[in-house]
């Protein structure tokens, strides 16, 4: 009886000094390019303003395998951050290793379950219980123009790939770069992505790369992704191996490049040079892929901390989903905010367009994660299939070649 009083006694004393202490948050993430720093500083400024530290914990590296690497060995020697930048079916592997912590309470204080879109929450939770916090909807499938460029090269903006194909040749022959790109796996990869996704459509992506079923990989329309892949590679700089993917859109800004296929994030970088969406740059969906969308969320997972500090981890998710924080940081990253029914008046052309295909795409049936930014598939597949993308950009692969090692891949499932 004794003991239960003084561990009841200990339990107020200890919540008590909890709710009046200032915490620590110490975020791990990749937001290094101008656009991403710049969001990534609103998070700052938020989270002091809540009265707690911020220790920045920036890894560079475009995609975030660099940002994972140092995560492990942080978690692995018992000192994990209070947060780390984690998406999709990462968030259970996490999970499975019993290193997270619970954002239930938070969660059902502010109604999670009906502010975000079920497809998101789902992914937020282990076991049915909330260890993650969403941030945004990126969609990935995007090809960023300069109009500029295509006028002197009195090229045509394409909608399919043989346009594509054409307009790249006639940038070339005016003497300009079609395509900006950055040879690095991922960007390899998110190429891949957006060329597979419009020669094949939604529900072939579906099958073969969410669902890797081997049948749908192992068919006449992955051979002509990867013939498409080559056509477009063919248009690709010297200069591209290792370039980071922000200097690559800078190319596009600077007029140096008529196109990048990326995420929106690049609208980040537009936006941190002053261009102005429909006017200065287009953004349109990589042809063939219009009525689908590669969807990419970033969020954030929360580790169980020794010093059992829950309150500031309750505070850092709860500043991440408020609507100042969404609305200003979204602006800043290209990307549109994740809770539902947003107001979007003060958001660009192509982030209403996101906003309003995301919703239209859940409906019919275009929907689909970005396997490229560990949105589909285990990393363990992930990786291996970027190997194989990445190994078909640097040598004479045959298509025939490469979709035999992707089918090897998706087993690693
Ligand atoms: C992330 C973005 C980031 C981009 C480039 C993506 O995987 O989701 O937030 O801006 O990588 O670093």
């Amino acid at each position: 009886m004794k003991l239960r009083r003084l561990s009841l006694a200990l339990a107020s004393a200890c919540a008590f000094s909890v709710s009046s202490f200032a915490g620590e948050v110490e975020v791990l993430h990749w937001w290094t390019s101008g656009g991403e720093a710049k969001s990534a500083a609103e998070l700052k400024k938020l989270i002091q303003a809540k009265g707690h530290t911020w220790k920045d914990f920036a890894v560079a590296g475009g995609g975030g395998d660099n940002a994972m690497t140092v995560l492990k060995t942080r978690v692995v020697s018992g000192n994990p951050p209070t947060a780390a930048q984690v998406k999709g079916p990462a968030i259970q592997e996490w999970g499975s290793e019993g290193v997270l912590a619970n954002l239930d309470d938070v969660a059902k204080a502010e109604k999670w379950d009906s502010l975000l879109p079920p497809v998101v929450a789902n992914v937020m939770k282990y076991q049915g219980h909330y260890v993650a916090v969403p941030v945004n909807v990126h969609r990935v499938n995007w090809m960023w123009v300069n109009p500029e460029v295509f006028k002197k090269a009195g090229a045509k903006v394409p909608t399919t790939w043989a346009e594509f194909d054409e307009a790249a040749t006639k940038i070339e022959k005016a003497g300009m770069i079609a395509i900006a790109h950055g040879g690095q796996p991922w960007q390899d990869n998110t190429v891949f992505e957006s060329v597979a996704l419009g020669v094949g459509g939604a529900d072939y992506y579906n099958k073969a790369f969410v669902k890797l079923d081997p049948k749908a990989i192992d068919s006449p329309t992955t051979i002509k992704a990867f013939d498409t892949l080559r056509m477009v590679r063919k248009h690709m700089d010297k200069d591209m191996p290792g370039r980071d993917w922000n200097l690559a859109t800078k190319m596009v800004i600077n007029g140096q490049a008529g196109m990048q296929f990326m995420g929106d994030w690049a609208k980040g970088e537009f936006s941190a040079a002053g261009k102005v969406a429909g006017k200065d740059y287009l953004c349109l969906a990589a042809p063939g892929t219009d009525k689908a969308f590669t969807f990419n969320i970033d969020s954030f997972i929360v580790f169980a901390q020794k010093n059992k500090d829950q309150k500031t981890t309750n505070d850092f998710a709860s500043a991440v989903l408020s609507d100042g924080f969404q609305e200003v940081f979204n602006q800043n990253k290209g990307s549109v905010p994740v809770r539902l029914g947003h107001d979007m008046s003060k958001f660009d052309d192509c982030a209403k367009k996101s906003a309003a295909d995301f919703v239209s795409t859940n409906k019919a049936g275009g929907l689909v994660p970005s396997f490229a930014h560990q949105m589909a598939q285990p990393s363990a597949v992930q990786g291996a299939v970027q190997d194989v993308v990445t190994q078909f950009m640097n040598s004479s692969m045959s298509s025939k070649d490469a979709v035999a090692k992707l089918i090897a891949a998706a087993a690693k499932k």
